[in-house]
């Protein structure tokens, strides 16, 4: 956008302008120069999907207030934002999300927690960083270790020493069970160590099969959701992407689908909330008879792998699946398709146009998630 600035004299602008003129002038400073920079950028860390760097990437920018990522790399982003930690512990496509306070390892590589312990006890600046967090003050925390994605335990004494520089940094006080705050020290294998506040809320256990509410947020997100859109999951298991497109996007209307009684019967429950724009029901997602063709803009689904459950012929299953979602697809629909990484889903969707495709590690296994266009 190019700078157009105010027309005022450059000598003694308060003193000699009307109020109006000062006021036309301060609105210009702020908004061409961009003083709104000056809002206080905070640092922070996240984990997320490995695999999906580039959409984490994507997202942030669009989400968040003059966002700069300084690294983004293998399940990792490190990024400054104008935005409140408040706000950023919110995004559900992040997995846990932290304030950054220390990052070491850039000239030294350190893998070991205790060796990590150690070097951000000697660190002289630690305490200033941490009186920073000024905002936190009152309540109670811990310490969480984690090395190479596995929360592991340290020895007694230098856990007590580090718990004794938080508390007396921050007035908080340290306790094993029921904190308030969390503390995270992490070291990764590629030698860095990053120490943090925790933002992101505790997240529910996901029971067996159910896909983790970041995973199926990302879907849905993936998905562009709009709120003209007819939405459908056809294999709802659970329910946790038709929970997420349900609670955090906007919809005209929403089907779930799934052939098993009982995981139908506990989804009804959990939406029991709301009667209204969605449908629950017992069907079969390879003969959705109760949809009619071309009605459904959104398909975003995790359909059986083959791991848990058996499917008989594999091939044909998806072949399909693939000729019933372009029945009830609109022209333009999008579906968004979570599958194990040996599944070759491009081969059966000929009627669709491949947008985007992930490769990711879904409960240890590899998976890849599809995104196509119904031409
Ligand atoms: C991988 S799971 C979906 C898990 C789900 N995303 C969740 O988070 O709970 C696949 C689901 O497809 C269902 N299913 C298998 N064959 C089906 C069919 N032909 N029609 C509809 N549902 C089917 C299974 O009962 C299972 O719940």
């Amino acid at each position: 956008m190019a700078l157009v600035l105010p027309r005022v004299p450059v000598k003694g602008i308060w003193g000699s302008t009307s109020f109006a003129t000062q006021a036309r002038c301060l609105y210009y400073l702020t908004v061409n120069l961009n003083l709104l920079k000056l809002v206080r950028m905070l640092p922070f860390f996240s984990t997320f999907i490995s695999g999906l760097g580039e959409l984490v990437g994507r997202w942030l920018q669009e989400d968040l207030l003059n966002v700069k990522i300084d690294a983004l790399s293998d399940g990792l982003v490190i990024f400054e934002t104008g935005t409140s930690s408040h706000d950023v512990g919110k995004i559900r496509y992040l997995n846990n999300c932290f304030v950054l306070i220390s990052k070491y390892g850039s000239t030294q590589l350190i893998t070991d927690v205790s060796a990590a312990v150690g070097f951000l006890l000697r660190d002289k600046g630690i305490g200033g960083k941490l009186r920073q967090l000024g905002a936190i003050k009152g309540g109670s925390f811990k310490v969480i270790f984690s090395s190479e994605n596995r929360t592991v335990s340290v020895d007694r004494d230098l856990l007590a020493r580090l718990e004794r520089l938080i508390s007396g940094e921050t007035g908080l006080r340290p306790v094993r069970f029921g904190a308030g705050r969390e503390f995270w020290l992490i070291t990764r294998h590629d030698g860095i160590v990053l120490f943090g506040l925790r933002i992101t809320p505790l997240k529910k256990k996901t029971e067996e099969g159910e896909l983790r509410l970041e995973l199926a947020n990302i879907l849905c997100h993936l998905s562009g959701p709009g709120k003209s859109d007819v939405f459908l999951d056809p294999f709802c298991g659970s329910g946790s992407i038709f929970l997420e497109r349900i609670s955090s996007f906007p919809y005209k209307m929403a089907f779930a689908f799934d052939n098993n009684v009982e995981k139908i019967k506990i989804l009804e429950k959990k939406v029991s909330w709301t009667k209204e724009k969605i449908k629950i029901r017992v069907g079969n997602a390879l003969g959705l008879f109760d949809i009619e063709a071309g009605s459904v803009d959104k398909i975003i689904t995790d359909p059986p792998w083959g791991h848990f459950q058996a499917v008989e012929d594999v091939d044909e299953f998806y072949r399909r699946m693939a000729k019933e979602f372009s029945r009830v697809l609109k022209s333009g629909g999008i579906a968004v398709i979570l599958v194990a990484r040996e599944i070759e889903l491009d081969r059966f969707i000929s009627e669709f146009k491949l947008l985007e495709k992930y490769q990711i590690l879904v409960s240890g296994k590899k998976a890849s998630i599809f995104k196509f266009l119904r031409a």
